[in-house]
């Protein structure tokens, strides 16, 4: 008899011919081959993976794949951000054509956001783009940067600067594998999961303010069901505006402040992205707030959340830092377009009603920042 419990979920993100399945479920990775295969051009496929998550979960993937009959061989990069370098990819990229790849071999990016960015842009551009499968091992890659196709490597003036947009040919989000992430990075991940309530889903950020306790510490039906609905609503979002030109922008909710606080500690681990954003997303409440567009009691709801699930509110979080509110300006600006000095942000009129504002006041955004870091 099949247990409940372990019968996957399965969404479509309708994107005509480059549409894909996200299949979220426990004990995928046994099961890959099944899934994968039919999906291949060919039999063959590379599995790329780092030092951290390939000793936990390569031998098992890579067994499931071959199961289903899909001939593999590995890479393994060093784990963290040099990965996501011109010499990370220089790396992954000759030891593609040295496995003598061809255009019908398919690459697996089984591991986090990084894995996930540094795969998708290798298989985007190795013989002029080949096709890959996101096997994404972390919350944070499961709910968000797996999903929707943005592929990139860093540049040494910013992240993400060097990339392409190309989509798996299927996403496998094993539950089971969130088992071994250290409880710091779940709880990271889990505030990119509120921010899909926090854009568009009101029902979702209630369905967070009682389940969320549960899916920080484990429940795997729980956690199941939070990265199918993340997962819906991003690709609900993604079908609509693939590149984004317009509403897309609103999955950034929380990044804009977020991304300068990253930039101030030099992405150092005092302040894990998913971190960033949840303070991002409060100082994006308490600035729309300020600007009349959003209840008071809204952002203080969605603080109290994210003191309840482990999240930081404020930039106070980070002990020892002395935060500089101008030069946290200084980054917004130089993240963003100015027009006529105004700043685009993505704003709130509530939870679930986020928006693209294009004429904010950077004395606006002085204004909230100055507070938050004299906090
Ligand atoms: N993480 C935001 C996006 O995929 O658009």
């Amino acid at each position: 008899m099949t247990d409940p419990m372990t019968e996957p979920d399965t969404l479509r993100l309708d994107l005509g011919r480059r549409g894909y399945g996200i299949v979220i479920g426990r004990g995928l990775l046994s099961r890959a081959g099944g899934l994968v295969k039919p999906l291949l051009r060919g039999t063959r496929a590379v599995i790329v993976t780092d030092e951290n998550v390939g000793p936990l979960y390569l031998s098992p993937l890579a067994d499931g794949l071959e199961a289903g009959g899909v001939r593999t061989s590995a890479i393994t990069v060093p784990a963290g951000e040099q990965s996501k370098t011109f010499a990370g990819l220089e790396d992954v990229m000759e030891q593609l054509l040295d496995q003598r790849i061809d255009r019908k071999t398919a690459l697996v990016a089984l591991g986090g956001g990084i894995v996930g960015d540094l795969t998708g842009f290798a298989a985007a551009t190795a013989l002029r783009g080949i096709d890959f499968i996101q096997v994404p091992t972390s919350l944070l890659a499961q709910v968000d940067s797996s999903v929707g196709g943005k592929t990139a490597i860093n540049s040494r003036h910013a992240k993400n600067m060097i990339g392409a947009f190309h989509q798996p040919r299927l996403v496998l989000a094993d539950i089971d594998t969130l088992t071994t992430l250290p409880h710091r990075e779940v709880v990271a991940g889990y505030a990119e999961i509120v921010k899909h309530g926090l854009i568009c889903d009101p029902a979702f950020f209630d369905w967070c303010e009682r389940n969320g306790a549960a899916v920080v510490s484990g429940d795997p039906a729980i956690r199941q069901e939070a990265v199918r609905r993340s997962c819906a609503i991003k690709a609900g979002v993604v079908a609509e505006d693939e590149t984004e030109q317009g509403r897309r922008a609103l999955l950034n909710f929380g990044h804009t402040f977020g991304h300068a606080l990253e930039s101030e500690t030099g992405f150092s681990d005092s302040l894990l992205h998913g971190e960033a954003v949840a303070i991002g997303m409060i100082m994006a409440f308490d600035l729309s707030h300020r600007l009349g567009l959003c209840p008071g009691q809204d952002a203080e709801r969605v603080k109290a959340h994210f003191l309840q699930a482990g999240l930081p509110a404020g930039p106070d979080y980070v002990k020892g830092m002395r935060w500089d509110a101008d030069a946290l300006l200084a980054h917004m600006a130089s993240d963003k377009k100015a027009a006529d000095g105004k700043l685009t942000f993505i704003l709130t009129r509530g939870i679930g009603q986020a928006f693209i504002a294009a004429d904010v006041a950077p004395e606006d955004v002085l204004g909230v920042v100055s507070e938050a870091v004299a906090a």
